[in-house]
């Protein structure tokens, strides 16, 4: 973390006067973490933390909803304690550079109960709590790093949080080292599968187009599955 961004860090003291943890991420322990953000559950709990940021900043300004709070200043209050500053992911949180939108919409809105690579869970935040527009900016933000140049960033960024850090099945189970698994990978990557059920966690896959991972780098992240 010693190299934030001056935005972020200038914006740091604010976030922290309006009561939301998020300093220093990728060290807290599990405990304090979950505490810190009071997401112990199933159940929108970001909601204190967001009126805390907004009292008296309503209709400042009419551009985004709950108040003007941008959704790159609500993702640093609200999910970066797990998710990390720049959405590099901690151990209470995946790393969500370069979201797709449409599965991570539905994450947010209908929580995930966790799993056995995260000390902790994601709740499910309401429109009331984090409006749609902010949610776009939020993806926004995320989406604003710049791309990973390696097969292997490339596949934690893309496809480790399913697939699991050595692709043997990860929370979806689906292991790229059984045999014939990779041999429509281009195929699967550009096509995705049940596209329109993001919640269906062992059969949901995203499609990726040559906007998000052009050919040469699906087969650098071929080639780094195949060093695993
Ligand atoms: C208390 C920690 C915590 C907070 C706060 C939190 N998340 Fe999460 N998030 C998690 C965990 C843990 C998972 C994985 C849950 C699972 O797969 O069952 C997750 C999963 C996700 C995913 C799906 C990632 C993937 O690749 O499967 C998205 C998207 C996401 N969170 C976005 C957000 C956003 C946006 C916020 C803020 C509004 C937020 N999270 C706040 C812990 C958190
Ligand atoms: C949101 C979760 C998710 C992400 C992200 C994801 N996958 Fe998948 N992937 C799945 C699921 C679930 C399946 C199984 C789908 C089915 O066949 O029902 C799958 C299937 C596959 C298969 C076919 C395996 C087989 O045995 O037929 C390949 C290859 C694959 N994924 C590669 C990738 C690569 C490469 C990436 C990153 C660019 C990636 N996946 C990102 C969830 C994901």
């Amino acid at each position: 973390m010693a190299k934030l961004p001056s935005i972020i860090v200038s914006l740091l003291p604010t976030l922290l006067l309006a009561g939301c943890p998020g300093d220093d991420p990728g060290t807290s322990d599990t405990d304090t973490g979950v505490a810190d953000t009071g997401a112990t559950g199933m159940e929108s709990t970001g909601g204190d933390d967001v009126d805390m940021m907004t009292t008296g900043s309503a209709d400042e300004s009419g551009d985004t909803g709950n108040g003007g709070v941008s959704g790159e200043e609500l993702y640093l209050g609200v999910c970066a304690s797990c998710h990390g500053m720049m959405g590099e992911g901690t151990s209470l949180g995946y790393e969500l550079q370069h979201p797709v939108r449409l599965y991570s919409n539905w994450v947010v809105r209908n929580g995930r109960p966790g799993t056995e690579f995260m000390d902790s869970v994601m709740s499910a935040y309401g429109p009331d709590v984090i409006s749609d527009e902010q949610l776009e900016e939020i993806w926004d933000y995320l989406g604003s790093f710049p791309q990973p140049t390696t097969g292997e960033t490339l596949y934690l960024d893309y496809c480790r949080n399913c697939h699991g850090i050595d692709a043997y099945g990860g929370v979806t189970g689906v292991n790229l080292h059984e045999p014939g698994a990779m041999l429509e990978i281009f195929e699967k990557v550009r096509e995705g599968e049940n596209t329109g059920n993001p919640g269906a966690r062992n059969s949901y896959m995203p499609a990726f187009d040559a906007t998000w991972l052009t050919d040469a780098e699906i087969q650098m992240i071929a080639d780094h599955i195949a060093t695993l």
